[in-house]
């Protein structure tokens, strides 16, 4: 058995903030945010709306267009950085109450940007383990809520969504080659200062600064070799090379560090899906919008060799490869 992306949705909230909107807030500008980063516009969950109402809305899209019922699902893994609640309950309870299920298990997995490539592989993993034949794979995020609105080197960096894919099991010969084949997870802890909301937790006693923190240089400069080594790291263990690729979907954080990603893959950047003009970076949840936004524009066909790729907080970075 094979596990394969079944269905794909995806969730953003109606406020919708441009750069020019973010310049009467802070010293900055269209012409700096989307040279610097490729970024036009983000979108920003009001307060009534938690983490679990974007994933629960993403979830719900992905039932509906598959013409699934939510009882089919199995389990329920969540990766994401802003949960609705700090420590616990997990936030994948929450959303399967919401979705009016119970007893399946439910938990969130922590690795922030990179997390839904590393959930993709832990439902992989649990449906070969113990037979489960839907898991529900959610990346939502309400990074607005740890943003410090007068930073500018951060606030304009980042927005809230949601993705969600179904990965279901089937027989190797029903879906001839298409699956979910290989995946690499890695993380460098030593980073673990570059990026972090540093208080709130257990290892900080003073809980001044509950907002979002990060070294965005060192973040850059280690993010185009992660890159580019997880690329190639699945490239070699599949016996392929870049040009068998169709499509790379990146963790949309920056233009500039996946144009360099290419550029040192020697392959043309436009095998990068890139939509991050539209969202900014929603972490955990970047790479599920993107294959929703792909699919919605009828991009990914039945065979098509994909990988995604991404890193973020921890350091981690990792990547999934699949066919279509
Ligand atoms: O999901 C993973 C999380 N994060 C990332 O992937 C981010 C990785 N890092 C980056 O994408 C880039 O490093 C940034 C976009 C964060 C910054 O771009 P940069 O080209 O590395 O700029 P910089 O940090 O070297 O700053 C250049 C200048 C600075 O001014 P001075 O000191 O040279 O006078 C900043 O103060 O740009 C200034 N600056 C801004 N100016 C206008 C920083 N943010 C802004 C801003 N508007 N929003």
């Amino acid at each position: 058995m094979t596990s394969y992306i079944r269905a794909v949705g995806a969730y953003v909230p109606q406020k919708k903030l441009s750069n020019d909107d973010l310049s009467k807030i802070v010293d900055t500008s269209d012409e700096w945010i989307y040279s610097h980063t490729g970024i036009k516009y983000r979108h920003i969950a009001a307060p009534e709306e938690a983490t679990s109402d974007l994933a629960v809305a993403a979830a719900r899209l992905l039932l509906d267009r598959a013409g699934l019922d939510a009882g089919i699902i199995d389990c329920i893994v969540l990766s994401t950085a802003t949960g609705d609640y700090h420590g616990f309950p997990s936030t994948a309870c929450v959303i399967q109450d919401k979705l009016g299920l119970d007893e399946i298990p439910a938990f969130d997995v922590a690795a922030g940007c990179t997390g839904f490539i590393y959930a993709v592989e832990i439902a992989r993993s649990l449906m070969k383990a113990n037979d489960y034949q839907n898991v529900l794979v959610i990346g939502a995020e309400k990074l607005s809520d740890v943003t410090d609105w007068t930073d500018r080197n951060t606030c304009v960096l980042f927005g809230d969504g949601a993705g969600a894919v179904l990965l279901s099991q089937a027989d190797q010969d029903d879906l001839k080659g298409r699956g979910v084949l290989d995946s690499v997870l890695h993380a460098k802890g030593s980073g673990n200062q570059y990026l972090a909301v540093p208080s709130g937790g257990t290892a900080d006693k003073n809980g001044e600064n509950t907002c979002l923190y990060m070294d965005g240089r060192a973040v850059y400069n280690f993010a185009v070799k992660a890159m580019k080594d997880t690329i190639v790291e699945l490239l070699e263990r599949n016996g392929l090379t870049i040009d068998d690729i169709d499509y790379v979907v990146p963790h949309q954080a920056n233009f500039r560090i996946i144009n360099a990603c290419a550029k040192r893959l020697g392959t043309d950047s436009s095998k990068f899906f890139l939509n991050i003009d539209q969202y900014a970076n929603t972490s955990a949840a970047s790479i599920p919008i993107a294959l929703n936004d792909m699919v919605s524009k009828g991009l990914l066909k039945s065979g098509m060799k994909i990988i995604t790729v991404g890193f973020g907080a921890g350091l981690t970075y990792g990547g999934n490869y699949l066919i279509w």
